[in-house]
């Protein structure tokens, strides 16, 4: 049951939703906003912005991401963030939270507090956006419902339709597996997913597969929807699985930042935040095993055929392994050199062991022998 009080204890798995978003808002907000005259983040379900126990709630996260930024200064486009909270308690709680901390703002910074709701107010800005034939500004877009209700993939659609748009979504699996068969949800899910089809989850009895099932029809949905790369994590409390968020973006770049900001909170690269346990995730690069690296290249370029560098990073920037650029040279072709499963063509390079641009390479056997699924 969603709490009814204004503010509610935070649970230990929120800290894995709230400690990526800090991570990535850390990467985004100064590439964004040095390289367009304005942009917006927008959380559409902001909450009171705070939680019962004093900590900070996700507008707090994201202002605070600008605020204690090193290179906030030299940040010179504008930056919005439009906070949407539907409750008439917690709106006003966000707005007395916000008013301390908004004289240590920076000036190019704004911020809106509307008590709305994300569907009516997205629609209505989007409406006035086409009328205007004008574009989103380049947004980030965090949708954190309680429930399966009031997230309809067409507004997600006419979000991901602006081309520097992103969305991190709540993907609200216990509820969806919950409430399946119910016809009182039917309507809700139909929206939810943008299609009748996740009705075919309902008769699938294993509960891993059926999970697969419906994150990868959420997540094709989204790529429909316009978004080019989806990752998704879990949030677990204790060994529950309770809810799943979904990235959607059509940049490379941002694909790749967000897998940098999943890596620092659960660098075993599986991706999943334990509640309770979340502390023990940081167990530092010691323990990566590039290994999954190598097979997913080997996968992918394992034949005889020459291959760019500038092509395999954009491999690893994808949402088609789990792993990112920061895991691509040093710690996986380097070793892959050394073990001659990688030729690189030596007029190509100055300096064994490093991989510049012009970097020319052939991974040196198949795998299609391995079994490697792709972690999304
Ligand atoms: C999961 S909480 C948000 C938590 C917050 N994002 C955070 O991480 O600190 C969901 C919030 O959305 C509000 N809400 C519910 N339905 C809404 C709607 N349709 N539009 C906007 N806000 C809504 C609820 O009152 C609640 O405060």
């Amino acid at each position: 049951m969603p709490p009814r009080t204004t503010t509610w204890k935070l649970d230990n798995h929120t800290l894995g939703k709230h400690r990526v978003l800090k991570n990535y808002m850390e990467a985004w907000l100064p590439i964004m906003s040095m390289t367009n005259d304005r942009v917006l983040f927008i959380d559409a379900f902001a909450g009171p912005g705070e939680y019962s126990g004093g900590q900070d709630g996700s507008p707090v996260i994201a202002l605070r991401a600008l605020m204690e930024h090193a290179a906030k200064d030299r940040m010179e486009g504008e930056i919005v963030y439009l906070f949407i909270e539907d409750d008439r308690n917690r709106y006003e709680h966000l707005k007395g939270v916000l008013n301390n901390i908004a004289p240590n703002l920076p000036a190019n910074c704004k911020h809106w507090v509307l008590r709305s709701t994300f569907n009516e107010t997205l629609t209505q800005a989007l409406d006035r956006i086409d009328e205007q034939k004008q574009m989103l500004a380049p947004s980030f877009v965090m949708i954190d419902p309680f429930g399966v209700s009031n997230t309809p993939m067409r507004t997600i659609r006419r979000i991901l339709s602006n081309p520097k748009s992103e969305v991190y979504i709540s993907f609200m699996y216990r509820e969806i597996n919950r409430f399946k068969a119910n016809p009182k949800f039917e309507p809700h899910l139909d929206e939810l997913f943008g299609c009748s089809n996740w009705r075919q989850g309902i008769a699938i009895a294993d509960t891993e597969e059926r999970k697969h099932f419906y994150y990868d029809l959420y997540g094709s949905q989204l790529k429909d929807a316009g978004a080019k790369y989806v990752l998704h994590f879990e949030l677990y409390e204790n060994r529950e699985l309770v809810y799943a968020i979904f990235f959607g973006t059509q940049s490379l770049d941002g694909c790749n930042k967000m897998k940098q900001a999943m890596w620092k909170e659960a660098p075993l690269g599986d991706f999943l935040f334990r509640g309770n346990q979340a502390d023990q995730m940081t167990l530092g690069d010691g323990l990566l095993d590039t290994h999954r690296l190598e097979l997913d290249l080997l996968k992918e370029f394992g034949s005889s055929e020459w291959v760019a560098i500038e092509e395999v990073t954009s491999f690893v920037k994808s949402d088609r392994t789990a792993f990112h650029t920061g895991h691509l040279k040093n710690k996986t072709l380097a070793p892959m050199e050394d073990k001659g499963s990688l030729e690189v063509k030596p007029e190509s390079r100055n300096k064994k062991g490093t991989y510049p641009d012009g970097t020319i390479l052939r991974f040196m056997s198949s795998s299609e022998n391995y079994s490697q699924g792709s972690l999304f």
